[in-house]
């Protein structure tokens, strides 16, 4: 098949690689064969009439026919086996709390609290919205609610009532789970106040919340409406532990969860994730990604909140019967030693975290490496953002001694779990520092230039994956044309993942950043016209742009160049409260780095902000052509106002 020909190459000198080479080429010749015999490693109440449904594409339908519930494989399966003895969860609080629960525990958890949702009146296809802290109700909510066949939508527990009720809205939820509050840097955080505002904010916009259930972390005082709010405790002991609650038979293309993720609009996208293949495709992946043994304790330091938490933390470890932790709290608290002393209290084995975290980790010095025991650790993975090559050496070497080997794992909201990314198995796939390698097997992307050839080796183009995999989305919620417009239509029928990327001359795929107006801003995905349109909200801006630029330690960070409406006096505190603008309405991880007061914003005769050339300016790089700029002093002007701002 000519489009995989040169993709990935064969290098000679390593034998087991040869091997992969082949298997995936096999894999992606005929997805349809492979993902069938994936798919039969899992449980089914029926298994399917036709594997892929490509009769309305980009609407791939997979397992069609079939029937299932993600329950079935992370929980149920479990029971009569040694694995139901076995800790499914240690979870530790930041305040050093600590909880073991075991898959019976889980197992018995999710049956009352799945039969309290049913008997609040929760019914099947029902949008569940969980706004919870990194606590163990939050997979059991999860697992609950799907258990019932409804579906959630997980909110970020640091999103801002205004981010928190747009999704509300947004999937006209009107069943709650929250708690009361949650540590953060030593600090309560007020969780079930921002609810309370994001209730009136929704009801405000139509949608009224008829439900919450509040979970008890801190035991702080709380508004508390009868007959509206529930303890989350009170709920579930009502019910006997034998409770038992069938999984509901599912159709495999049901939607599973929503997931809101950033995009370059300013309205977030609800990404819809298929019962089927979601659970299929993040089966496979999780094997793949850490070769998982039973004695293997796995660590994803991440928030459930992403998708990073719901493949590795949830459904991914559970569904191979392992042992995860959860920690709840800030990664430097009480001491930048932290996550190191959890590494030696669990022997965790399979570390997965964000190149943000690691450079964090690493500015405070080895010391606090050195205080800890770190031989349990066998691989070493991370996700997010490109990792820098002296980061990826940090990494393999003090953490990992040089004995673990790295696991890269390239993908997105979109994708449900790891899409380019190497196998640990010794000499599968050998690494490069700072590549995520090569595609898992059934994936085929591929680097094309503009007009839609593949680049040559070394040279930089889009990232594309060129075949339907099971982990698709189903699409957006509520927005069909927005799912074809945004992934589909730059290259006619090809998922287009909004990276830029190179290949190089052994075919290893190297991720370089965004090509799109989103950030990653210690690892968050933020939209940059999101930022604006919240700048826009304050009466005292006329414009605003807003670009992200390079930083140390989050990777990259987010600026606002604004112009402020005729009369407006430019001063210090108004800087304060448009950042104050942009963290009520998102949340404090969108805060900008800096906020710098302009005339006017360089910007095309057609009147498109030339983004281009504001983040030249910013980031002191060439400006380039100007030829088609409307007014090019805005230009001088930008850049005395950046030099004075630096
Ligand atoms: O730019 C890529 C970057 O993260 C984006 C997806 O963000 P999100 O949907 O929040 O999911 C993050 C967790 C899966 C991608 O478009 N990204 C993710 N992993 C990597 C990466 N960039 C480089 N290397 C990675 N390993």
């Amino acid at each position: 098949m000519s489009e995989i020909e040169n993709l990935p190459y064969k290098d000679k000198r390593f034998p087991y690689h040869n091997a992969y080479i082949d298997y995936w080429r096999k894999s992606v010749d005929n997805i349809e064969e492979f993902w069938d015999q994936k798919a039969r490693e899992l449980i089914w109440y029926k298994t399917w009439d036709k594997v892929l449904d490509s009769s309305n594409p980009p609407f791939y339908r997979w397992f069609v026919g079939g029937q299932t519930n993600i329950n079935l494989n992370a929980l149920d399966r479990w029971q009569n086996t040694v694995t139901f003895n076995k800790v499914a969860y240690y979870w530790e609080g930041e305040d050093g709390t600590a909880r073991v629960i075991t898959y019976r525990d889980l197992y018995k958890e999710v049956n009352k609290f799945s039969k309290a949702l049913i008997d609040l009146g929760v019914k099947e296809n029902d949008v569940v919205t969980v706004y919870l802290p990194m606590i163990p109700e939050l997979p059991i909510s999860m697992l609950s609610i799907t258990r019932i066949g409804a579906m959630h939508s997980v909110v970020f527990s640091g999103f801002s009532p205004e981010a928190l009720a747009t999704r509300i809205v947004d999937a006209k939820s009107k069943v709650l789970i929250t708690a009361d509050s949650y540590p953060r840097n030593g600090k309560p955080i007020e969780l079930k106040k921002n609810v309370e505002q994001a209730i009136m904010l929704a009801k405000n916009q139509g949608v009224n919340v008829e439900k919450v259930i509040v979970v008890k972390r801190l035991g702080s005082e709380i508004p508390f409406t009868e007959g509206r709010d529930y303890w989350y405790h009170e709920l579930v002991n009502k019910y006997p532990d034998n409770t038992y609650v069938k999984p509901v038979a599912r159709k495999s293309d049901d939607i599973l969860f929503i997931l809101y993720t950033s995009g370059t609009t300013g309205k977030p996208k609800g990404i819809m994730h298929s019962v089927g293949g979601y659970m299929t495709y993040v089966y496979h992946a999780f094997k793949w990604n850490w070769d998982i043994r039973p004695e293997d304790v796995h660590w994803t330091f991440a928030d459930v909140g992403w998708i990073t938490g719901h493949t590795y933390i949830v459904y991914g470890p559970l569904m191979h019967g392992a042992t995860e932790v959860m920690y709840e709290g800030a990664p430097v608290y009480p001491a930048p030693d932290r996550p190191w002393s959890i590494v030696e209290k669990y022997k965790v084995t399979i570390l997965y975290t964000s190149p943000t975290s690691l450079r964090l980790l690493r500015q405070y010095g080895d010391d606090w490496v050195k205080k800890h025991d770190l031989s349990s650790l066998r691989i070493l993975g991370t996700v997010g953002e490109p990792i820098n090559p002296d980061v990826w050496d940090w990494y393999f070497n003090v953490i990992g001694k040089g004995k673990c080997p790295i696991v890269d794992t390239w993908w997105m909201t979109e994708t449900s779990a790891s899409m380019i990314a190497p196998s640990p198995h010794l000499g599968l796939v050998p690494l490069k520092p700072g590549s995520a390698t090569y595609p898992l097997p059934g994936i085929l992307p591929d680097v094309l230039d503009d007009n839609g050839n593949p680049t040559p080796p070394g040279v930089k183009g889009y990232l594309v994956i060129k075949k339907p995999w099971p982990g698709m989305p189903l699409g957006i919620w509520g927005d069909p044309e927005r799912y074809v417009k945004t992934y589909f239509s730059k290259y006619q029928g090809l998922f287009y993942a909004g990276d830029y990327a190179v290949k190089d001359e052994e075919g290893y795929f190297w991720l370089l950043g965004r090509a799109d107006e989103v950030l990653k801003v210690a690892g968050h995905r933020i939209g940059t016209i999101e930022m604006e349109d919240a700048l826009l909200k304050h009466p005292a801006v006329a414009e605003a742009a807003v670009i992200g630029v390079p930083d140390p330690i989050k990777g990259e960070v987010p600026i606002a160049a604004v112009v402020l409406k005729t009369g407006v006096d430019p001063k210090d505190d108004l800087k304060n409260e448009l950042i104050d603008v942009i963290r009520k309405t998102i949340g404090p991880i969108a805060t900008p780095q800096a906020i710098i007061f302009v005339k006017k914003l360089p910007k095309t005769r057609s009147g498109k902000i030339m983004r281009r050339v504001l983040k030249a300016i910013l980031t002191n790089g060439p400006v380039g052509d100007v030829s088609t700029l409307e007014d090019p002093t805005s230009v001088d002007e930008l850049k005395r106002a950046w030099d004075e701002f630096k």
